[in-house]
């Protein structure tokens, strides 16, 4: 019988209890059936999306079940509030990286990139001229657009570009590994990078943790939305030069004003699809690397690829080069990819993006 929701609930509901108590053998157990309950969820999910959320719940859930034992371990008793708080260092749930990935190996998208020189490479690279002319530096940076755009390959292009380091938080690692102590680690995550001489956070698919407080029931978002905003209202008002703060959203409609507000994020960014030069560009990163025979004209693909987004172009791609590869491997001869095996990919993977959806995007950057 396939599992329920309220069984879930149910299961979630227990481990965090017991989590919360202390009796980590139990929450352990409860929360390893929860994250069973919600990968099974996940095969039955009526979208992509919701899947990939679920999944990714599910991850949570049994990272959480995993550091029972390590909690059960650290809790000496004398010691125990010194070890909660470093069993809850901004280190364990946030990933830090430094990409080495820039503007270059960005497809097209030149005027986002203009605007993010702008408000956040130039302050930093030419600090002096900043301060002479008045520029302001600060604030946040909020990329918005349909799915597969390249917004969270912008984020990290920008730390790439003024090597900062990159603070990655999930929505879905805020709300299940903060249960109950979201203010603090909010304000661990401000303090660490503040703590870097470059930084920038980073939250993707922020609509799932700011979402329009009267819609939220959950306390733990009531808590958290607040607690966010006076931190940004926090680094702005000291104007940290060397942290910034960056979201990305498919859903800007389903974010809270509040957020929204100058201050906050003062710069909101359409990511739209490709054009046809930003269209040709990733074919050359992503088609013409590839064995590809003389047939294939790039110029004509473009055409042909309108309203797919760069995701969808490189997974166009990756499925060509498939075709011959797969009979390579059966002991086929080693042939370049044909325009027939580029035609049957773009069949297969198809625009994922829908035109009523475009409409909403352009709707949101007209009204903001
Ligand atoms: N403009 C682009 N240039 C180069 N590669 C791109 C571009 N847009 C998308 N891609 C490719 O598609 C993949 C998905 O892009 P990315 O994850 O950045 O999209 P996104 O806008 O964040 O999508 P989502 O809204 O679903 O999170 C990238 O890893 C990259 O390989
Ligand atoms: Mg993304």
């Amino acid at each position: 019988m396939p599992v329920s929701f309220s069984t879930f609930e149910r299961l979630k509901d227990k481990g965090v209890a017991a989590y919360k108590t202390g009796d980590y053998a139990a929450a352990k157990s409860y929360l390893a059936q929860a994250a069973e309950a919600m990968i099974e969820l996940a095969e039955s999910a009526p979208t992509e999306k919701l899947r990939k959320q679920h999944e990714s719940l599910a991850r949570e859930l049994l990272e959480m079940a995993k550091s029972c034992d390590q909690r059960k371990s650290a809790a000496r008793p004398a010691r125990a509030k010194e070890d909660d708080d470093r069993s809850s260092d901004a280190n364990d749930w946030v990933i830090r990286e430094k990409p080495g990935i820039t503007f270059n190996d960005i497809a097209g998208l030149d005027d986002v990139k203009q605007e993010i020189r702008l408000k956040m490479i130039y302050p930093f690279s030419h600090p002096d001229l900043a301060t002479h002319y008045g520029v302001n530096v600060g604030g946040g940076v909020l990329l918005y657009g349909p799915p597969g755009t390249g917004k969270t390959m912008i984020a990290r292009a920008v730390a790439g570009e003024i090597e900062a380091t990159m603070f990655v938080v999930s929505p879905a690692q805020i709300l299940s590994k903060w249960v109950g102590e979201a203010e603090q680690n909010i304000k661990k995550l401000f303090d660490a990078a503040k703590a870097e001489p470059r930084a920038i956070i980073f939250i993707d698919e922020i609509e799932a943790l700011v979402p329009r407080r009267r819609d939220s029931h959950s306390t733990v978002m009531t808590r958290v939305v607040p607690q966010i905003l006076q931190e940004l209202e926090g680094f702005d008002r000291k104007a940290q030069r060397s942290l910034l703060f960056m979201g990305a959203t498919n859903e800007p409609w389903a974010l809270d004003p509040a957020v929204m507000r100058p201050g906050r994020f003062d710069a909101k960014i359409h990511v739209p699809l490709p054009d046809e030069p930003a269209r040709y560009r990733l074919l050359e990163i992503y088609l013409a690397k590839r064995p590809l025979a003389d047939e294939v004209n790039l110029a004509a693909l473009v055409a042909l690829l309108d309203g797919f987004s760069g995701a969808d172009i490189k997974a166009v791609a990756e499925r060509a080069a498939t075709i011959p590869f797969l009979s390579a491997v059966g002991g086929g001869e080693q042939r370049a990819i044909t325009l027939s095996d580029v035609n049957a990919a773009i069949e297969q993977v198809g625009r994922s993006v829908q035109k009523a959806d475009l409409a909403k995007y352009d709707a949101f950057a007209t009204a903001n």
